[in-house]
């Protein structure tokens, strides 16, 4: 944070020293300094402005949102909220946030300890490091309360109030109440495991300024107070399946597809496709990773998620993706 200010700093007082020669180059006698001086000096200037502007407005993002207090909030932490949590988290949290082995590559199995630099591995580490956290009592989240932990949940602010760099970007802001508590009794069940590797985000001037800039997507605000809809095999309650299943967080929030971006290529519609399958080779296909006809889903298809659903989850999401989006 102060590195990236007195970057910003800098470059805005280099704003000033430009600007101060472009007026002096403009008023020199000679006159082939008077264009050529001002013309460089002046180009200068608007570049560092502009460049000023974008990193403040990345500064004012992340290190001076405007946060909301955390909610004031007791998880129970009921054995229904821990099995719920357990099987919410294990599917979805677990890619990211799961051990990572000697390469820093994530296992996707327990325990939560995080460690996996997703910047670096998905080839954005220039924008600095974006680490996933150790989510178990081990981690720096002992030091959450509830309220604090559920706001970086639905809101994507950690306990300072900094912005999240990655966590806002992944649809959890449209996970209902009731579910993020119950992720959150799992979490401060889980026995405490400790992790050397610094962990959380460590973003330079260039991530800062992108960030403000909204170029890696804008961040859901969430709302104070979410409800899941009925449970059942229908397509609102598969939509809410595709939700913490991620397929919208790539998919798109309709699950029709998303085009290139700064930070992934093209993701496709699956809907034409899945609209060809029956329920059961649907079933089929996201317990094993291959497509009918087609093999297996490359590993940019994370299948392993639904692999964990139950059926009447992907039953659920069968029906959301057959339906009129
Ligand atoms: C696609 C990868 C990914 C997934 C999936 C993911 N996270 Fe994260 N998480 C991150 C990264 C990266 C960070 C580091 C901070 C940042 O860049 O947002 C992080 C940070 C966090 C933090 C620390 C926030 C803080 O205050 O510093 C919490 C808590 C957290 N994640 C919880 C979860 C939970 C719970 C889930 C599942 C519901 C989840 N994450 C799923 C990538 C992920
Ligand atoms: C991390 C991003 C990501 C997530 C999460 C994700 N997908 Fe995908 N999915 C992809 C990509 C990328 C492809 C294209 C793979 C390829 O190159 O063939 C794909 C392909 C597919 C296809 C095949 C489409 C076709 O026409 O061949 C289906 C079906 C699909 N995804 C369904 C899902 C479902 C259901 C979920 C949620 C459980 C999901 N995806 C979650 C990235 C993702």
């Amino acid at each position: 944070m102060i590195g990236n200010i007195v970057i910003l700093l800098f470059v805005i007082g280099l704003v000033v020293l430009f600007g101060w020669l472009t007026y002096r180059t403009v008023r020199a006698r000679r006159r082939w300094i008077k264009i050529v001086g001002g013309l460089l000096a002046g180009l200068m200037t608007l570049i560092l402005a502009g460049v000023a502007f974008v990193g403040g407005k990345g500064v004012a993002t992340v290190y001076f949102p405007d946060v909301l207090d955390a909610p004031d909030l007791t998880v129970a932490g009921t054995p229904e909220q821990i099995t719920r949590g357990e099987y919410l988290a294990n599917l979805s949290c677990i890619g990211c946030h799961g051990a990572v082995d000697a390469e820093g590559n994530p296992s996707g199995e327990q325990p939560f300890s995080g460690g996996w630099n997703i910047a670096a591995a998905e080839g954005f580490g220039f924008v600095g490091n974006m680490v996933t956290e150790n989510l178990t009592p081990g981690g720096k989240l002992a030091g959450y309360s509830d309220g604090e932990l559920f706001r970086a949940l639905r809101h994507g602010y950690n306990k300072e109030g900094d912005m999240l760099g990655f966590m806002p970007l992944l649809p959890y802001a449209q996970l209902s109440d009731d579910d993020t508590e119950a992720i959150i009794a799992y979490l401060r069940s889980l026995p405490a495991v400790e992790m050397s590797a610094e962990t959380g985000d460590k973003l330079n001037f260039v991530g800062v300024a992108m960030l403000g800039a909204g170029m890696f997507g804008t961040p859901d605000p969430g709302s104070a107070s979410v409800t899941a809809p009925p449970e059942g095999v229908t397509a609102a309650y598969g939509k809410y399946v595709a939700t913490y299943g991620e397929c919208r967080g790539c998919h798109g929030p309709d699950v029709t597809g998303v085009a290139e971006s700064a930070m992934s290529p093209a993701v496709p519609n699956p809907r034409p496709m899945v609209s060809e399958l029956t329920q059961e080779e649907f079933f089929e296909m996201m317990r094993t990773g291959v497509r009918p006809g087609s093999g297996p889903f490359p590993e940019t298809m994370p299948w392993q998620n639904a692999a964990k659903m139950t059926d009447d989850d992907l039953a659920a999401l069968y029906v959301y993706l057959t339906a009129e989006p």
